[in-house]
């Protein structure tokens, strides 16, 4: 572990931050969830990149992150990231891009709140973690703005993937997480599934492989903007992955 380690003990001053933002139809909140993480990581001092994974959406999101790269710059914001569409992998792809140490992925929604991001930082710093996960599960964490169905699926998600897998860690299906490069690199590797159960793949896998995991509580605010892309197909799709987990780790 200490060998794994080593290289990413440098000071805070020669870390750099790669924001993973994956996006479909998300052409309202975009501008502003861009413009608060340029605010909060300006403000922080830390040197970082945003990183667009556009799903070729009909609405126009590459054009909106293309107007973004011109005010911000194209060394801060990353776009037309090549992939292949709809297959559940924009992360796998945007982390080739990614020039930072430390990635952090969250959603492009304003479900998650960018002003937790130096939180997540100071703690990765102070702790040494490998990866550290938000979580909703987990001291003043919350979610608000869910219905009852939704609420059940995430809490019966993350209930049956305890049992059977027991990860030890308590929001397995959340995604807003930092991690080392080489850690989620490594991660990525060795993950099979695709949408939603990836993010619980993740860290099943992390622990499997003794990376430590930090957790921050975090409050998950519904979006105000746009829509949820889970459907039935994606509940489906996570129980069988999780099945196949459990018969095959
Ligand atoms: N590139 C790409 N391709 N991005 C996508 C796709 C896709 O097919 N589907 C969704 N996204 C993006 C959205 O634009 C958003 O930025 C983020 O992924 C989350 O998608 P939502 O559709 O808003 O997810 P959610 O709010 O229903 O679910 C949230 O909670 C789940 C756990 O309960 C998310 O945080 C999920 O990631 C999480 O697993
Ligand atoms: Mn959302």
């Amino acid at each position: 572990m200490a060998s794994r380690k080593g290289s990413q003990q440098s000071r805070v001053g020669g870390d750099k931050y790669s924001v993973l933002l994956p996006t479909y139809n998300e052409r309202e909140n975009l501008p502003l969830i861009v413009w608060l993480l340029v605010k909060y990581f300006g403000e922080s001092g830390y040197d970082y990149e945003i990183i667009v994974i556009d799903d070729g959406s009909p609405d126009g999101t590459l054009e909106v992150a293309e107007q973004l790269q011109k005010i911000y710059g194209e060394d801060k914001i990353v776009s037309n990231v090549l992939l292949i569409l709809h297959s559940g992998t924009a992360y796998i792809h945007g982390i080739k891009h990614a020039r930072g140490n430390y990635v952090f992925i969250m959603d492009a929604d304003l479900s998650h709140h960018v002003s937790g991001s130096p939180v997540y930082l100071d703690n990765t710093r102070e702790g040494g973690y490998d990866l550290v996960s938000g979580t909703r599960y987990r001291g003043d964490g919350g979610v608000y703005g869910w219905d009852l169905r939704r609420k059940l699926i995430s809490r019966g998600a993350n209930y049956v993937t305890q049992v059977l897998l027991r990860p030890g860690a308590s929001d397995l299906t959340g995604s807003f997480r930092l991690y080392k490069k080489e850690v989620l690199e490594s991660l990525v590797e060795r993950c099979v599934s695709k949408g939603y159960v990836f993010q619980m793949e993740m860290i099943v896998r992390a622990r499997q492989l003794n990376y430590t995991i930090g957790e921050v509580p975090i409050s998950f605010v519904d979006r105000v903007y746009g829509e949820s892309k889970l459907g039935g197909n994606e509940i489906v799709s996570f129980l069988k992955g999780l099945l196949t987990l459990f018969a095959t780790t």
